[in-house]
């Protein structure tokens, strides 16, 4: 897909790996629909950028674990653009906790916003789709799936569904939508641990020696959407972590 003049909505846009995406997609000349929560001014400033880059970017605020903001968020998209072409799925909440420490509040907080908000978007998505246009979806999943471990247990269970969910879609969108996923390993620091040595964590831990970065992983999404004979695929992007 040639990306210049298409419309992507990326979730979770504002900051870290979705920032990364939404301006990885600018530069490619790639419209943007970009979606934040909290972080407006974040937001804001992605915006501001990408204009520079010589796109048009509007801005949606919505809380996505609210299954009719989900609805609203495409609606207000597609009254803004006429359509789009791309859905990024990158918005989540990582919360600690083991299986046993696993409430039902904290299930039900991960996977509205984890999976469930992604599916619906996925269903609007294709719904608002031209029937003469190709799309393409590409959801954030996580390396971490391509090992066992209980640690983040509900976090990492909404990731599994979300390879599972892409395969299925995948299946059920084609020829017309590709839907893929990315999974990124060891990335950036969690929010209060700015202090972590990243590059001393990645030469424990990583057999490339070590952590990705959103740049890396802006880039797999770009050739991810390059793709026109790829569908169903979790791309895992973890210098080796989890072999
Ligand atoms: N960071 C890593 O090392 C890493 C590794 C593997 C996989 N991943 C995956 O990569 C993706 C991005 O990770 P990240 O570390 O960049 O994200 P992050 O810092 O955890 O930020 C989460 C994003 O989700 C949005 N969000 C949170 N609650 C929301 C809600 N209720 N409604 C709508 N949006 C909400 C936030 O928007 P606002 O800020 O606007 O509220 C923010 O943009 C996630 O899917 C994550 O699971 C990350």
């Amino acid at each position: 897909m040639e990306l210049a003049g298409k419309v992507a909505l990326i979730t979770g846009s504002g900051i870290r790996l979705g920032r990364a995406i939404a301006l990885a997609l600018a530069e490619k000349g790639c419209h943007l629909a970009l979606h934040y929560n909290r972080s407006a001014e974040d937001a804001q400033e992605v915006a501001l950028l990408a204009r520079q880059a010589g796109v048009r970017a509007d801005l949606f605020g919505a809380d996505l674990s609210n299954p009719e903001a989900v609805e609203t968020l495409s609606q207000q998209v597609q009254a803004s653009f006429g359509h789009y072409d791309i859905l990024i799925n990158n918005a989540a909440v990582y919360l600690k906790g083991s299986g046993l420490d696993t409430s039902a509040e904290m299930l039900e907080r991960q996977f509205r916003l984890n999976l469930f908000a992604p599916i619906l978007l996925i269903r609007a998505f294709a719904r608002q789709l031209p029937q003469d246009l190709m799309g393409k979806v590409v959801n954030i999943s996580d390396a971490k799936t391509f090992r066992h471990q209980t640690d983040h247990f509900a976090y990492r269970l909404t990731k599994h569904a979300i390879n599972e969910m892409t395969r299925m879609y995948a299946l059920e969108l084609a020829p017309r939508i590709t839907v893929n996923a990315v999974a990124p390993g060891i990335m950036l620091p969690l929010a209060g641990f700015e202090h972590v040595d990243m590059q001393a964590l990645g030469e424990k831990r990583v057999p490339l020696q070590r952590v990705g970065s959103p740049q890396i992983i802006a880039e797999n999404v770009l050739h991810i959407l390059a793709q026109d004979f790829m569908t169903g695929a979790i791309l895992q992007v973890d210098g080796g972590e989890n072999l």
